[in-house]
């Protein structure tokens, strides 16, 4: 088995920068149609209950202005429901949110709350929405993904990312190949991200099982230093190298 790897960008934190100051530099929007002349396959937005990064204008903006298709992270509720239903993204990815973390810290549970999503993953799916739910590599949240038919599940790698490296991370890498071969094998796509870097994605990107990495925080920081160019280009080139290797593909 041999798939190519997509790559979303997630551009929250150009807006994060941008709404430090208000006004309209740097434009996340802008961002993203450089992400998309870089290589990214799709753009990752989060639309927060607080707006603290992305707003409403550029969910709707990246709508309209972009040409890949948009991955619009939110979380469970009327309100995002009602947003995602009228600006009608590819895909929605539902997150856990709690107004006083600094990022999504941990998985959906997605197992503990059937009744609570189905009629939202009904929804999004009944507007042609592909949903794809947040989870820890877990097990009961694989098959609470498969009761609630959402196609897609995106796993947590920020407890692999924040491991420390050596046994604690391959543990942690483990748990991702376990959780990430079960979702093939049940007929979910699997997808992946949350904390990446250049140092943490190459293991993650060489299980074959997984078909799409959703990267921001690292790139928009190493942007401050070469460009979003550059640093998008060489994440690219460390996902295809890592998926080379895994697969015994040869580099073309
Ligand atoms: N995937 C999901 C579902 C996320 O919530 C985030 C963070 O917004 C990411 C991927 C990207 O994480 P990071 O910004 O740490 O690369």
């Amino acid at each position: 088995m041999n798939r190519r790897l997509r790559l979303g960008v997630n551009i929250d934190h150009v807006a994060t920068i941008r709404n430090a100051r208000g006004g309209r530099h740097p434009d996340p929007v802008r961002a993203a149609r450089l992400a998309a002349a870089a290589g990214a396959d799709g753009i990752t937005a989060h639309l927060r209950e607080d707006r603290r990064h992305i707003s409403d204008l550029d969910i709707e903006r990246l709508g309209t202005e972009i040409d890949l298709p948009l991955n619009l992270e939110m979380a469970a509720t009327a309100e995002m429901l009602a947003i995602a239903l009228r600006h009608r993204p590819h895909a929605a990815c539902i997150v856990p949110e709690r107004r006083e973390e600094v990022t999504t810290e941990g998985g959906l549970d997605a197992a503990g709350n059937l009744a609570a999503l189905r009629p939202l993953v009904a929804e999004l799916a009944a507007a042609d929405i592909r949903v794809s739910l947040f989870i820890d590599p877990e097990p009961a949240q694989i098959d609470a993904a498969v009761a609630l038919a959402a196609p897609v599940v995106e796993l947590h790698t920020g407890a692999y990312c924040e491991a420390v490296a050596g046994a604690a991370r391959e543990a942690e890498l483990e748990r991702l190949r376990v959780a990430a071969d079960r979702a093939e094998a049940v007929g979910l796509e699997c997808h992946a991200g949350h904390g990446l870097s250049y140092d943490t994605v190459g293991p993650v990107a060489a299980i074959p099982t997984i078909v799409e990495l959703n990267i921001g925080h690292f790139l928009v920081g190493e942007a401050i230093f070469g460009g979003l160019d550059s640093a998008i280009k060489r994440m690219r080139a460390a996902m295809d190298q890592a998926r080379r290797a895994a697969t015994g593909e040869r580099s073309a």
